[in-house]
């Protein structure tokens, strides 16, 4: 719990700290690497992952490319525990994550938003956010339902970081409306404030503009962006949007068919011939497809 504490006052400080253009270079204290090595996940014969290793810098965005199948979903499955490997590791830190239940690795920081929207519709953007920081209340059912002042104290100490981080995203108005009556644009970035009221310390994001309008793509990688930059939080990135990948990645892995057939800087993975083949071979190039 302390630990989750220092995490969400570096993280106000952060927020409150004019955003640092500089941030790819700069290591930010308390957030350790990712580091994923020869995971192998296999289904019914099908090998979805084929000894897979990449390492997440920390502070850094780092996507996860490929044509469809290529088992960028699976990974994600396995680094949020869903999924366990038949073989391989994956470290946050000093932590061991496979094996882990997918709670206990949310515990450790890691954040995850899915492919498909996951708001309860009906319930207030305030209440979608105040869900997401559950994991970090400290008074117990008990004590909330006896109103007791320090359960009070910490509801209001919540509803403010609430507050803080639905301003960092650009929804501080929308915060008494039901999350269902925003425009798609506005809940995905609703989903990505509620993972940030987790503190996390690396964020899972599974193509996060998908089916937005130009604007609103605009706007969510400018987000993401500054997640990074002012949050410095790590974030794992699968996105179809080569635009995207390319403005916002610090490092591009490619799958293809389970394996990893390049990894390395954004321009040099564009230019990897194994990677055009890849892509030629299904549908458009990743220059082609970019926004
Ligand atoms: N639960 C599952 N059972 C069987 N096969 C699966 C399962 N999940 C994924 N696969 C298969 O694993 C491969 C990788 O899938 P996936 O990780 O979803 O790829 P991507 O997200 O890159 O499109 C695909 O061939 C897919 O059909
Ligand atoms: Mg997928």
């Amino acid at each position: 719990m302390e630990e989750r504490d220092d995490a969400s006052a570096r993280t106000t400080a952060r927020a409150t700290a004019p955003a640092r253009t500089a941030a790819r270079t700069t290591v930010p204290s308390g957030i350790p690497s990712l580091d994923v090595r020869d995971v192998t996940v296999r289904f019914a014969g099908l090998t979805a992952l084929d000894a897979v290793s990449f390492t997440v810098r920390p502070g850094t965005v780092h996507a996860l490319i490929g044509p469809n199948g290529a088992g960028k979903s699976t990974c994600f499955n396995v680094l949020s525990g869903v999924c366990r490997p038949a073989a391989g590791s994956v470290r946050l830190g000093e932590h061991e994550l496979t094996g882990l239940p997918p709670h206990r690795i949310a515990g450790l920081g890691v954040a995850r938003i899915f492919q498909n929207l996951a708001l309860p519709p009906h319930a207030s953007v305030e209440d979608c956010l105040l869900l997401g920081r559950h994991r970090l209340t400290r008074a117990g059912f008990l004590a909330a339902g006896l109103r007791l002042p320090s359960a009070a104290r910490e509801d209001r100490r919540h509803r403010e970081r609430v507050r803080e981080i639905a301003a960092f995203v650009g929804l501080e108005r929308q915060l008494d409306k039901p999350a269902g009556s925003l425009p798609y644009g506005q809940q995905k970035l609703a989903e990505l404030a509620r993972a940030l009221c987790m503190e996390p310390r690396v964020l899972l994001l599974d193509e996060p503009v998908a089916g937005m309008t130009a604007d609103e793509r605009r706007r969510t990688a400018a987000v993401v962006a500054g997640v990074r930059d002012s949050l410095g939080i790590s974030i794992v990135l699968v996105e179809h949007d080569m635009g995207v990948v390319m403005r916002l990645a610090d490092a591009v892995t490619v799958l293809d068919f389970g394996r990893r057939i390049a990894d390395g800087a954004p321009t040099d993975v564009q230019n990897d011939p194994a990677v055009v083949r890849a892509y030629l071979g299904g549908q458009a190039g990743p220059e082609e497809t970019a926004s």
